[in-house]
Formats: C-alpha cells, sequence, structure tokens
C-alpha cells in the first residue's frame, strides 16, 4: 500500500489524483453529525430507493437526494429531475452546511464559485457497489464534482478517461472529500462492494454524498 495512504498523523490531507483531482483527507469530519442529521431529514421527505437502470436492473445502492435537481435513473434512462419520482414532490430543499463545505472543498481545489444545484445521496449497505461510470449527464462539464464519504470505509476505483484504462484503488474513509473538474471531469470511477462492518456514525453503512451542478 502506498505510503500517502497510511492513517499517521504526518500523512498528507491533500492528495492529488490527477491535475485537477484531489483528495481532501478528513475535510468533511468536523461537520459530519451535522451531515448526517441533514441526510436523515432528507431521507424522510425523499426516502431511499434502488432505481433501476435503462438495462432494467436495480442498483445495489439505495440513493436519494436533495437540491432543484436530483439525478434519477429508471427505464427511461439517466437525467436530472426537479421532481421526486416517487412522490411528485419538488425534492428536498439542499442543507446550507452541504452546499457551503462543497463549495469550500471545491475551492481547495481550485474551482472558485462552485454553486451546487444537485446532490445525489448514496447508500451503500455491506456488498453494495458502483461500478465505473463517468458522471457526465450534468450539462456544466465546467463545475466539479464534489463527493463527500460517511460512515463505513470503501475503496473507490479512480481510472482513466476511457472504461478500459487502469483503476487506481483509493481507500476512502468517513470525512473525506474529493474534488474532481477540468481535465479530470469524466475520469471513470467507481466504488467496491463495501465490507461489512459497523461504523460509530452510520452503523452498517457507507453513506457518499455527490454535489453536482447540474444545469
Ligand atoms: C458516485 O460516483 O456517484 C459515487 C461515488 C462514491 O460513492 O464514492
Ligand atoms: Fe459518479
Amino acid at each position: 500500500m502506498n505510503d500517502l495512504f497510511d492513517d499517521d498523523a504526518n500523512a498528507p490531507r491533500l492528495l492529488p489524483l490527477g491535475a485537477q483531482a484531489l483528495l481532501l483527507r478528513g475535510f468533511a469530519l468536523a461537520q459530519a453529525g451535522e451531515l448526517l442529521r441533514c441526510i436523515n431529514q432528507v431521507a424522510q421527505q425523499a426516502p431511499w430507493r434502488h432505481m433501476v437502470t435503462p438495462g432494467g436492473k436495480a442498483m445495489s445502492v439505495a440513493m436519494t437526494g436533495c437540491g432543484p435537481l436530483c439525478w434519477v435513473s429508471d427505464s427511461q434512462g439517466y437525467r436530472y429531475a426537479d421532481r421526486d419520482p416517487l412522490s411528485g414532490q419538488p425534492w428536498p430543499a439542499m442543507p446550507a452546511a452541504l452546499a457551503q463545505l462543497a463549495q469550500a472543498a471545491a475551492q481547495q481545489a481550485g474551482f472558485a464559485d462552485f454553486t451546487p444545484d444537485a446532490c445525489l445521496v448514496n447508500r451503500y449497505a455491506p456488498g453494495a457497489r458502483m461500478s465505473l461510470h463517468q458522471d457526465r449527464d450534468e450539462r456544466d462539464l465546467t463545475a466539479p464534482i464534489v463527493s463527500i464519504s460517511l460512515g463505513l470505509p470503501a475503496i473507490f476505483l479512480w481510472g482513466g478517461a476511457t472504461r478500459g484504462a487502469p483503476a487506481q484503488r483509493v481507500p476512502l474513509r468517513h470525512g473525506d472529500v474529493v474534488v474532481w473538474g477540468g481535465v479530470d471531469r469524466l475520469r471513470y470511477h467507481g466504488v467496491l462492494a463495501v465490507a461489512p462492518g459497523m461504523h460509530p456514525a452510520t452503523e452498517d453503512c457507507r453513506i457518499n454524498l455527490t454535489l453536482r451542478k447540474a444545469l
């Protein structure tokens, strides 16, 4: 394992993953409790669900979201929707603390004035995974993606410009934030199956928040 990813206190907190991609170790740690309270409220209004891919398979990751828009998938394809298809109601509002944290993380990575309009919330039970994909359903590809990890750890697959390019395995832990944009905006990425475990903040799951500017 690469020294950069060791747990010691002297390990660097900012790890470049590309020319315009950065892992900010522990960047969300201080606000993790507040973020999890926000997510619980969001999930009361817009319940967790396993969306179905256009190919008809239920995703292993459970999802909800908040903000003016949220990414959805069904037999019609992938897109952003301004209403929760389950209820027909607008998505819950994006908590200000969440938007501010994402903006601060983006700034650290060199993206000034990131104003997310969509937050997808992913919940990984043990065994849930996300196969390699690009985030490319957003209209504005000049804005970065900000991804916040909470709870159980996972291995993030950080790939290249094509699906077949070799992928780096990056351990992500509670409080870590990854930002990617610019020349790295369309890098393939995914998450290996989450291992069973217990985390004091989330119990038996991993939560990931991805903030995007969709429009
Ligand atoms: C995603 O790519 O949408 C999720 C990434 C993650 O869970 O870390
Ligand atoms: Fe993604």
